[in-house]
């Protein structure tokens, strides 16, 4: 029988049970750390959260015109998305089917054709071989000649507004259905403009050296702010007492705990947090009534709000001032990149995108007030995982947990949510009953993989 994994000990679903102490009603909520540094989980994590289910490609405005391509990843696997001559959009496997080169090795471009650097074969726009280089002299045989040899097609692509998503497993539910209740917040930012959303030109590559569900937890993660960023409060409190112009997050949102605040989860593992914000430094503010004529009032005050999620398991968008996207590539259990870009919507007046811009490049840029403190906190904690003599029994995320309901809260009804759990209060509160949904969909995707490849061995 083959194994399912490489490391003698984890061969059975049973053996991924110490991950997660998983008992809210008493009041606990557990991750062991070697969900963090153990290689063995690692491959397990890119194998059944990352190649068997969706995955975030990239969005359509990133490559708008026929023939226009990106490269882009599932986990460590490398994909070309791009527009055939008539603008209809293919992903595929980013690997010749000769011997494996990577065919297109540049970021992004346009061309009607991809020349493998190796030994020359050929591939247009939609994928096909159109040239094996002196293939007269190479004796092929006809079963040869039969077959195509153009670029692996993507088992599943499907495009949610604009934002297309990819999967290696031909066998994945209905990307609707599997972003549930995480599309009202993509639709909270396509929906702010009548045309929708673009990704604005130029884009921030980085690494960290820590695992990727660092990123994942910060990015939900309301507790860090006032403690991991204080270059960022001091600076946002002088700008508020009048030491500048410029404002981006007022500190207030983040101290005040008069200000309401909440989170929600979805099945798969998506969620999102909400504060209520400064709407008055947001470019859309100046859209304001626009907006409730176009969307409704509801919807419009969402979009006024701060709001952070995750479309599990590789996607983060935080919406502050401006709107950030985050891709995560994860490299190596204790490595991560991540690419970084600003969104924002179609057709904004010119001033409202330079401000957009600047205030994108003042937080969220690898150099801005809040990215390096991240990464800085990351690093540190994953060299604290390392320490075998610490317990490994488990990292709380217990913060919030008598708060937490099952079901939408009165502000979900409000929205026309239905999540499986809300959490709601003061911003104070920071919760971390949040971060429950993606664990619990980590584990069990890695245990059903499991059971599934034993199933198939007997
Ligand atoms: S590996 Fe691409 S042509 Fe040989
Ligand atoms: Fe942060």
């Amino acid at each position: 029988m083959n194994s399912p994994t490489e490391s003698p000990l984890i061969q059975r679903p049973e053996d991924l049970d110490k991950l997660l102490v998983d008992d809210v009603n008493n009041g606990q909520f557990k991750v062991h750390r070697d969900l963090y540094r153990d290689p063995a989980l690692f491959e397990l994590e890119l194998k059944h959260v990352f190649e068997s289910n969706w995955v975030f490609l990239a969005h359509e405005t990133q490559i708008p015109e026929p023939h226009d391509y990106l490269n882009v990843h599932i986990a460590r696997q490398p994909v070309l998305i791009m527009r055939d001559g008539d603008g209809n959009l293919g992903a595929f496997l980013n690997i010749c089917p000769h011997k494996g080169a990577l065919v297109c090795q540049n970021e992004s471009g346009n061309k009607k054709f991809h020349v493998c650097p190796y030994h020359g074969w050929t591939f247009n726009s939609a994928g096909e071989n159109k040239l094996i280089k002196d293939r007269e002299q190479g004796q092929y045989t006809a079963d040869f000649d039969s077959l195509s040899h153009g670029l692996t097609r993507l088992a599943s692509l499907e495009n949610y507004r604009g934002f297309l998503f990819g999967s290696l497993n031909p066998d994945v539910e209905p990307l609707r259905d599997y972003l549930d209740g995480i599309h009202h917040f993509l639709d909270m930012i396509i929906d702010q403009s009548p045309d929708g959303a673009e990704v604005i030109p130029g884009r921030s590559y980085y690494t960290f050296d820590a695992n990727w569900k660092m990123q994942l937890e910060n990015c939900v993660d309301a507790y860090h702010l006032t403690s991991t960023h204080p270059s960022f409060m001091t600076i946002t409190a002088s700008r508020a007492s009048g030491g500048s112009e410029f404002r981006n997050i007022d500190i207030a949102d983040f101290v005040n705990p008069d200000v309401p605040a909440g989170n929600y989860t979805f099945r798969n593992g998506h969620n999102a947090i909400w504060i209520d914000g400064n709407p008055e430094v947001k470019p859309l503010y100046a859209q304001y009534d626009e907006l409730v004529e176009r969307v409704g009032k509801i919807k419009a005050d969402l979009m006024m709000k701060t709001v952070n999620f995750t479309v599990f398991p590789n996607l983060q968008f935080s919406v502050n001032a401006c709107i950030q996207m985050r891709v995560m590539k994860p490299l190596e259990v204790d490595k991560t990149e991540m690419r970084s870009f600003c969104v924002g919507p179609k057709g904004e007046p010119k001033e409202l995108r330079k401000q957009r811009i600047h205030q994108f490049e003042d937080f969220f840029n690898p150099t801005g007030l809040a990215t390096p403190d991240d990464s800085k906190v990351y690093e540190s904690v994953q060299y604290g995982l390392a320490a075998h003599s610490a317990s490994a029994s488990g990292l709380g995320h217990e913060r919030g947990i008598r708060n937490v309901i099952q079901g939408p809260d009165d502000y979900a009804i409000e929205l026309g949510l239905n999540p499986a759990t809300s959490s709601s209060g003061g911003s104070e509160l920071q919760d971390e009953t949040v971060f429950h949904a993606s664990y619990r969909e980590i584990v069990e995707r890695m245990k059903s993989g499991i059971a599934q490849e034993l199933d198939h061995a007997k």
